[in-house]
């Protein structure tokens, strides 16, 4: 009787956890592919885009070529042999006809060898920009410093910060000059990092840096992504990838963080911006996850691209709506991120081209 029940229980639970898994995938998933106006490939980018972040006057800073130890063995060998490199990138919202250009990193203590840029912030201080850039180093990720030097379009390197409470980092919010938040991704850098996917194990948190060390912010998190804070600072919005959904977490006065809210939105999101005009949130995602599993596997393989703007209450807490500002899997593959300025968009991707369009449908 015992064993009937026992394998009862593993039965259903086992059930339970394959259709979560076919669910999760998407597999049962169509799309309708529409934009929000014209909109066309930016030339320059061919080997990603995966975090941008914009300033007050439309600066764009652009991650590129992101790599590191979880990336299976043929995208790294994809990214070998098309020579890509890691790059960060500028696009000025107020020029889009002069397309995208390189920044060149000086300083020399700064190494290009394991460049691996992943998440990004644009912090403006006092008439400065300084950028926060996720690095995944081949011995240990990084957040790394740099300040922009418009008049010979240079990133000056700064700082590198670590620690031992940073394992897989994926994104920073600066939050001043020495201050920032880090999301940790997974706690395996090795391959039981599939595990932590795999099992949804709540393996990762929100770090903060005090200007001297890294501490645990938050409660344990599952694939904490993109992240960005409120219009008023107060309130922290991070994605869980893994959990398909939106966590709203206060700030406390300490810098720890208390969730008041969580948003699902049956989608996988990537990377999340707070539009700074109205403090909605604009998502990257990947609507049909194992396209972009296949295309993470070899990335001439197409995948599904979608950007959702949430839009939420005057509070900055609760949902009121969501728009599908873009939907495609023709043109551009694996979104991650998407900024806003003005009327015009740019749509970053994992190791694919990046999207500009026009919206007129806001
Ligand atoms: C930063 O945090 C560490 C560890 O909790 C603490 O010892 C240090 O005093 C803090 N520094 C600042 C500037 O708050
Ligand atoms: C906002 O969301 C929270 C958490 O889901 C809920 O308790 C609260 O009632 C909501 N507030 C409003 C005004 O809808
Ligand atoms: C905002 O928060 C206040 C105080 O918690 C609450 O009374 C109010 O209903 C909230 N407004 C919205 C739009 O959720």
């Amino acid at each position: 009787m015992l064993f009937r029940i026992l394998f009862g229980i593993a039965l259903a639970a086992s059930t339970t956890f394959i259709l979560k898994m076919v669910l999760y995938m998407g597999y049962h998933k169509t799309l309708w592919n529409h934009r929000p106006g014209k909109c066309h490939i930016v030339e320059g980018i061919d080997y990603g885009s995966e975090d941008m972040q914009t300033t007050k006057s439309g600066l764009t800073f652009i991650t590129s070529g992101v790599n590191g130890g979880f990336f299976s063995q043929s995208y790294k060998e994809y990214y070998e042999k098309h020579k890509v490199r890691g790059r960060i990138m500028l696009f000025n919202m107020e020029k889009p006809e002069e397309g995208v250009k390189e920044l060149t990193i000086i300083g020399n203590k700064f190494s290009y060898d394991d460049f691996y840029p992943h998440g990004i912030s644009v912090l403006e201080d006092k008439g400065k920009v300084l950028l926060f850039v996720v690095v995944h180093r081949k011995e240990q990720d990084t957040v790394e410093k740099f300040e922009f030097l418009e008049k010979t379009l240079e990133l000056k390197y700064l700082k590198t910060h670590t620690g031992t409470l940073a394992h897989v980092l994926n994104d920073v919010v600066a939050t001043g000059p020495e201050t920032f938040y880090a999301t940790d991704y997974f706690y395996y850098r090795d391959s039981r990092h599939v595990l932590e996917a795999l099992f949804g194990l709540h393996f990762g948190h929100i770090l903060y840096y005090n200007g001297s060390d890294f501490t645990i912010a938050s409660e344990p998190t599952y694939l904490a992504n993109g992240f960005g804070l409120s219009k008023n600072g107060k309130f922290l919005y991070v994605v869980s990838s893994g959990g398909q959904k939106v966590m709203v977490f206060k700030r406390e006065s300490n810098n720890r963080l208390t969730k008041v809210n969580e948003i699902p939105v049956d989608t996988v999101p990537d990377n999340l911006v707070v539009d700074p005009k109205t403090g909605d949130l604009l998502l990257g995602c990947h609507p049909i996850v194992f396209k972009t599993a296949h295309h993470l596997d070899n990335p001439v393989e197409p995948a599904a691209s979608q950007v959702l703007m949430l839009h939420m209450d005057s509070n900055g807490t609760n949902l009121t709506g969501i728009t599908e500002l873009f939907s495609d899997d023709l043109e551009l593959y694996g979104s991650t991120v998407a900024t806003l300025y003005k009327n015009r968009m740019l749509i970053g991707t994992i190791l694919h081209k990046m999207m500009y369009c026009e919206v007129n449908i806001l």
